[in-house]
């Protein structure tokens, strides 16, 4: 099938890619000309793992191709994808402008019956917007006489398995009442639905509701954790213990019930945001959803209270080893990440951060420049060097098992304290270091 998708971000440029790897003929557009022009070159914009080798063997064989034109992209279609950002507004709102921008470029450049795909994360009622601005911008062109379907397709990917959680969804959620339009996006899909039925097939504004409340049920898991660590540290508990006591409960499940500092990424926030934003604009009030973000903002300055504490308020030209900057494993995007929060604390206070990312340190300088306060360095012991304290913020692979002797020597005084709970505490105190992690 013939597909064009507009926006090359994690979404759109997995979605393309896995796409074209099936057999599709792709058409991948994006407004950002430097992205594009990268990527007919080879150079993948985002880290994602398997993404390099699927981007750049789909584009050999000419099945997944990029470009600026608008036109020509629509022109290509058989269904259009929208999957470009729907980033906060000030309000926390989702903000459609993005969205919207394509509904317009569709409706401008169409010259036959198109499907518009809304893969993007979306408030309920988008559809419908989507829709009443392409009807607009068709009347303009006086072209009443083409027809269109929108139709409601959440993404769930992960970012950090983006590549194989397209290839292998658990679900496809298509919010369609259009049998017509059913059976087109059935055919798209048909190569991920060979293994057994993961078509739901729902009304629009459910299947704009539910991406939200999977990823604010996700929030929520996880801030409720947040709040049983602090009680635990309170009440002289282990939250590790208390973990998997409750994890081996199948009805409550080992998955996403880990105490942390806090979630980041581009998804959970804004999403709690917008589903806030979209109850109160219809006078219902989201106790749970507000209650699950005041936690995750509290969670994100849990490390630097515990650092402030454990150096009596005297932060002021300390140097801090600092492992991990993505939001979380296996990805480079560091949108909403906690390692921003205590980094621009720790600066606040007059301390220094020399700080190690396997994958996330050109987005770091990226974001923060060159500001003395900060080193960027290029191995994790490179970033022990003479620090007052090692930071732990997110739980890379490689960070699992560090060399304590090493840790030991490299740093001022061994004290870690770690965001990810990765080590056992008796074991780190034997060792002669002194380990702060969370609810333990
Ligand atoms: N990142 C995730 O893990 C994830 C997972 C599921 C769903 N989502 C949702 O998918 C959507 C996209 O997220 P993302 O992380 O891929 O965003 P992103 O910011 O990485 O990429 C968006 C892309 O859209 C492009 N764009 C903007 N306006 C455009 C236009 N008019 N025409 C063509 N391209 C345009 C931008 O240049 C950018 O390259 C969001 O709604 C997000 O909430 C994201």
């Amino acid at each position: 099938m013939k597909v064009t998708v507009f926006g090359v971000g994690y979404v759109g440029l997995v979605q393309g890619a896995v796409l074209a790897e099936v057999g599709h003929d792709v058409v991948c557009l994006d407004v950002d000309t430097n992205k594009i022009e990268r990527l007919k070159q080879g150079h993948i914009p985002i880290y994602e793992p398997g993404l390099e080798t699927l981007v750049r063997e789909n584009h050999t064989t000419g099945r997944l191709n990029f470009t600026t034109d608008a036109a020509a992209g629509v022109k290509h279609g058989e269904v259009q994808f929208i999957a470009v950002g729907t980033p906060p507004d000030e309000d926390g709102s989702a903000d459609l402008k993005y969205v919207l921008a394509v509904a317009e470029t569709i409706a401008l450049n169409m010259e036959s019956h198109q499907i518009i795909i809304d893969k993007s994360t979306v408030p309920v009622g988008t559809a419908d917007k989507v829709r009443t601005r392409m009807v607009e911008v068709l009347a303009q062109r006086g072209r009443e006489d083409l027809s269109f379907d929108v139709v409601s397709n959440p993404e769930f990917l992960k970012e950090g398995s983006a590549v194989a959680d397209c290839m292998r969804p658990d679900r496809i959620i298509i919010g369609t009442s259009s049998t017509d339009t059913e059976d087109v996006m059935r055919e798209l899909y048909a190569p991920f639905n060979r293994n057994h039925e993961k078509i739901i097939i729902m009304d629009v504004r459910s299947a704009e509701l539910t991406k939200y409340a999977a990823n604010c049920m996700l929030a929520t898991k996880i801030s409720f954790m947040n709040e049983m660590a602090n009680l635990a540290e309170k009440l002289g508990a282990d939250i590790e213990m208390v973990r998997q006591g409750i994890g081996s409960d199948p009805r409550i499940g080992y998955h996403f019930i880990y105490a942390g500092a806090g979630y980041g990424g581009s998804c959970f926030p804004k999403d709690v945001q917008a589903l806030i934003h979209t109850a109160e604009s219809i006078d219902f009030e989201p106790t749970l959803l507000k209650a699950v973000e005041l936690r995750n903002a509290e969670q994100k300055t849990v490390l630097f209270k515990k650092l402030n504490a454990h150096f009596k308020g005297n932060l002021q030209d300390k140097t801090f080893a600092l492992w991990g900057l993505s939001f979380k494993p296996n990805t480079d995007d560091m949108r909403e990440a906690s390692s921003r929060v205590l980094m621009e604390a720790l600066w606040e206070a007059g301390a220094r951060v020399q700080a190690y990312d396997p994958e996330a340190m050109n987005e770091t300088q990226r974001i923060y420049g060159n500001r003395p306060d900060l080193g960027l360095c290029g191995t994790k012991e490179a970033a022990l060097q003479g620090a007052d304290a090692l930071i732990i913020v997110t739980e890379w692979q490689a960070f699992k098992a560090p060399d304590f002797e090493f840790i030991k020597q490299a740093l001022n005084k061994p004290v870690i304290f770690d965001g990810r709970n990765l080590f056992d505490p008796e074991r780190l105190g034997r060792k002669g270091i002194r380990y702060y992690s969370i609810g333990r």
